[in-house]
């Protein structure tokens, strides 16, 4: 079945606590969004607030990374989140992805690695063995809020047909947009982790949303 990734972004930041505790209760993973208002325009979780999440997480915590240089911090995201946690940078910030997927792994953490809507899928193609999830943006990265991009669905098609061609397990993340309107065609069509921002903590009861967007 489908995992739910709500994303902290659209949650009320002056109760982040009482987000997590609901993720725990009912949700999959925590999403929590990493941008330093230069890979892309906007500024907002760091080092900190993603080692106090850690306190209170209880389920897998899902940090990504919309920055420059992701290599020069994966280091210090590792030290602050539990072993076995989700970390994921941009294909586009990145000159040398395999290399730093590696060195997430060699850190005890899942490796992710994200492209933007703009990017060729085929791109991820090379990386493929060195990940353990791709993180396909169905809008461009960094804001909340906007349209999801029809054009995902070929393009989730076209990655999980290379990932089962080559027997491998890497899992495939969707990110923007993701709503009751889209979610069941998504895993359908081969994803296994949907984040969601909007369309959870916006909704009257987030509860109820997590469990339609796993139908
Ligand atoms: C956008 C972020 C997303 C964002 C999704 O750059 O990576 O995780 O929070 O929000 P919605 O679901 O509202 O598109
Ligand atoms: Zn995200």
């Amino acid at each position: 079945m489908v995992k739910i990734a709500p994303s902290l972004l659209s949650c009320d930041f002056l109760c982040i606590g009482e987000a997590i505790k609901f993720i725990n209760e009912s949700a999959d993973i925590i999403h929590i969004d990493v941008m330093d208002g230069s890979f892309v325009p906007n500024i907002t979780i760091g080092l900190p607030v993603v080692q106090a999440i850690s306190t209170v997480a209880v389920k897998t915590m899902d940090t990504h990374l919309m920055i420059v240089n992701p290599q020069n911090y994966v280091e210090r995201f590792a030290a602050v989140m539990p072993k076995g946690s989700m970390l994921s940078f941009h294909l586009e910030a990145c000159p040398d992805a395999s290399a730093v997927l590696d060195k997430i792994r060699s850190l005890g953490m899942k490796a992710g690695l994200v492209i933007n809507p703009d990017c060729p899928v085929e791109k991820l193609f090379p990386h493929l063995e060195h990940m353990d999830y791709a993180l396909i943006m169905s809008v461009f990265a960094g804001f909340g809020g906007q349209k999801f991009k029809e054009e995902t669905f070929e393009r989730v098609k076209t990655l999980k047909a290379e990932i089962q061609r080559r027997g491998l397990s890497v899992e495939i993340e969707i990110d923007g947009g993701v709503g009751e309107s889209n979610a069941s065609l998504l895993a359908g069509c081969g994803a296994d982790i949907l984040v969601a921002g909007t369309s959870v903590f916006k909704a009257a009861d987030p509860a109820e949303a997590v469990r339609r967007l796993k139908k």
